[in-house]
């Protein structure tokens, strides 16, 4: 009987030295072979692992002929003995004390030469990868990837499911939602030119779930969002997206930190401290110049500006006489801070829009520390009180930021991360979860002259702040709470708007006239005016956890099929052209430019018209 029908016994990476002697059946791909003469060798791997399988011309020629055909990638069923490996065990494979001595092998598949190595040690561009992720998944880490992305979102439904939130599923052919990125839009042919917008998230249908009575809802949900691709944003991406009702947000936060407790739990097995310590918006921007900080280290913001008031160095006097301020840093370890690398910096910082980099170190003076290099000279006279309310010594060095608030934070923040992996300050196996609470409601643009939500336009102003929503709107904290993991913005929610009138108030606000409010947003004013209870949520980017607690460096490694920075899908070679077919019955003809591009780059419009004929 052919082995294939044989029953697999055991997974390549299970057989220990306990087992030796043991008739077993395998299958797997073939990781690699080794011809040795008399001998063949091959490491047969599937999800769990490799096992050695040798191949003996006097045991079974058969088996042994085949064997010595047999290339990486093949697919094999294996019939054979555990047997110990004696004086050539590998200390380094946890199946390194066995290997199985073949009786009988199925050759099930053969495989083209492949790409690249299937091994974690492959150095393969991540294009050739991404093209073809399906020998790419094969490989050990990503297996790791996405069973520990499996384990976090079977770890989240059990724990919703245990606490009485109800999972329901909310459309993807909606209407747009306010989340602040584009929209991706379908178009409908029933309907010729009119759209579906895919959701930016399921505001306001878990919104509705509350107004509804479902009381708690829980959902795992793609979201789709037209925005610049960084490291830590997919177009599409899923979110764990829950609300509550008659909740206030202390309660949110709450079932949200029980739903950490297990995925750090089930995910990576570590029990981490909560209750998350929390800090408000204003304070995180004041000490970290950011409001996602990465507590893990410290090198905090201090605001000198009061110090500096009277300087006469125009580079600081201009921007402190224009109401700007004067932050810095204070970095021990002067010596690690070559010349070079504050150069570095300095034209990093120039990269992000700051005028340069203002820095000077601290030395022992006669009569106390002292300026050196860098600004020093126009900072002498200010030495001693800036030392004393930065805690600055003698070895270390400070970096300035002048300017705006805004301004003067994004600058020191890049400083305080880019110092903090110099200096390397950030240890790799800590996890600080934090709050960032009280978000301003609102924030001006002042390129469109207006005020936009912070978080989204459902968002409710704190109870004492209620009042100066009209008067100053700019001063209005409103009831949102963030969650930040190392760094890394996890997840954002807050206690909502639940009577219509405030609702309105904040459309117009916002600058959305009535009938805009009405068209877009009809249904939610409908059912506010229904007894809305009160209530409030969040929701938390599941590739963003998983990107953290699996330490990989972009979300693309742990969403299966990512699209690259432009938004490409390498693998389908999705987003692709339609025929003229397709379009017409959309009703839509495309733009005269977008089409003599696209004659363009078909090589003329002869070429399209018999393409789109066949
Ligand atoms: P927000 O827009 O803050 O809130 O999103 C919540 C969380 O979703 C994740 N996230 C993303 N992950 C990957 N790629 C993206 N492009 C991306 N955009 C967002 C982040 C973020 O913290 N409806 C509100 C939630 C609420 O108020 O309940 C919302 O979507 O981890």
């Amino acid at each position: 009987m052919a082995v294939a029908y044989h029953k697999r016994t055991h997974k390549n990476g299970e057989l220990r030295i306990t087992d030796a002697g043991q008739e077993v059946t395998l299958v797997g791909w073939v990781q690699n072979y080794r011809d040795h003469g008399g001998m063949v060798f091959v490491d047969l791997r599937d999800y769990t692992g490799v096992t050695q399988l040798k191949f003996n011309p006097e045991t079974d020629p058969q088996a042994h002929e085949t064997a010595r055909a047999l290339r990486n990638e093949y697919v094999i069923a294996v019939l054979g003995h555990v047997a110990q490996r004696g004086a050539n065990i590998n200390p380094k494979l946890p199946t390194g004390e066995i290997e199985v001595e073949i009786r009988e092998l199925d050759l099930l598949n053969r495989s083209k030469p492949v790409p690249f190595e299937i091994t974690d040690q492959c150095d393969a561009s991540e294009d050739l990868r991404l093209k073809n992720r399906m020998l790419d998944l094969r490989r050990p880490q990503n297996q790791s990837i996405f069973r520990l992305r499996h384990r976090i979102a079977s770890a989240v439904r059990k724990y919703f499911d245990a606490n009485g939130f109800v999972e329901i599923e909310t459309p993807y052919l909606t209407k747009s939602t306010p989340e602040g990125a584009r929209d991706y839009l379908v178009p409908s042919r029933v309907q010729q030119g009119h759209f579906y917008a895919l959701p930016q998230s399921p505001q306001i249908f878990k919104q509705l779930f509350m107004m509804s009575g479902f009381d708690r809802y829980a959902q795992i949900v793609r979201c789709f969002r037209d925005e610049d691709l960084r490291a830590d944003r997919q177009p599409e991406f899923t979110q764990v997206d829950l609300e509550m009702a008659f909740v206030q947000a202390d309660e949110v936060m709450a079932a949200v930190e029980g739903c950490c407790r297990e995925i750090f739990k089930q995910g990576i097995g570590v029990d981490i401290p909560l209750p998350a310590p929390r800090i408000s918006y204003q304070e995180a921007m004041d000490r970290y110049g950011i409001d996602r900080p990465d507590t893990r280290f410290g090198l905090e913001l201090q605001d000198v500006t009061d110090i500096l008031r009277n300087i006469e160095f125009a580079v600081f006097r201009g921007p402190i006489d224009s109401g700007g301020v004067v932050k810095c840093i204070v970095a021990k370890g002067a010596d690690k801070l070559t010349r070079k690398i504050t150069d570095g910096l300095t034209s990093e910082l120039r990269g992000i829009g700051a005028g340069g980099l203002p820095l000077t170190k601290v030395i022992a003076g006669q009569d106390g520390p002292e300026f050196s290099t860098g600004v020093a000279k126009h900072l002498q006279p200010f030495c001693r009180a800036v030392c004393e309310v930065s805690g600055a010594e003698p070895g270390d060095t400070i970096f300035f930021a002048v300017g705006s608030y805004g301004d003067a934070c994004k600058h020191l923040h890049y400083v305080r991360t880019r110092l903090g992996e110099i200096l390397e300050l950030i240890p790799d196996d800590e996890w600080h979860l934090l709050w960032v609470v009280d978000f301003p409601m609102f924030e001006w643009d002042e390129e469109e002259k207006r005020w936009f939500s912070t978080h989204h336009p459902f968002t409710a102003p704190r109870d004492e702040d209620v009042d100066m929503l009209d008067s100053d709107p700019g001063r209005v904290r409103a009831k949102a709470y963030d969650l930040v993991l190392n760094g890394t913005e996890m997840a954002g929610g807050s206690i909502r708007i639940h009577q219509p009138d405030v609702q309105a108030q904040v459309f117009r606000l916002l600058g959305i006239p009535d009938e805009e409010a009405r068209a877009k947003f009809q249904f939610l004013m409908e059912a506010l005016a229904y007894g809305a209870p009160p209530h409030g949520g969040i929701a938390f980017g599941l590739d963003r956890w998983v990107m953290i607690l699996a330490k990989a460096q972009s979300l693309r490694d742990v969403v299966a099929f990512p699209k690259t920075q432009r938004a490409v899908c390498p693998l389908t070679d999705a987003p692709s052209e339609v025929s003229e077919g397709q379009l017409r019955e959309l009703g839509i003809d495309l733009r005269p430019e977008v089409k003599a591009k696209k004659d363009q780059a078909a090589g003329g419009p002869e070429h399209v018209h018999r393409a789109h004929d066949e």
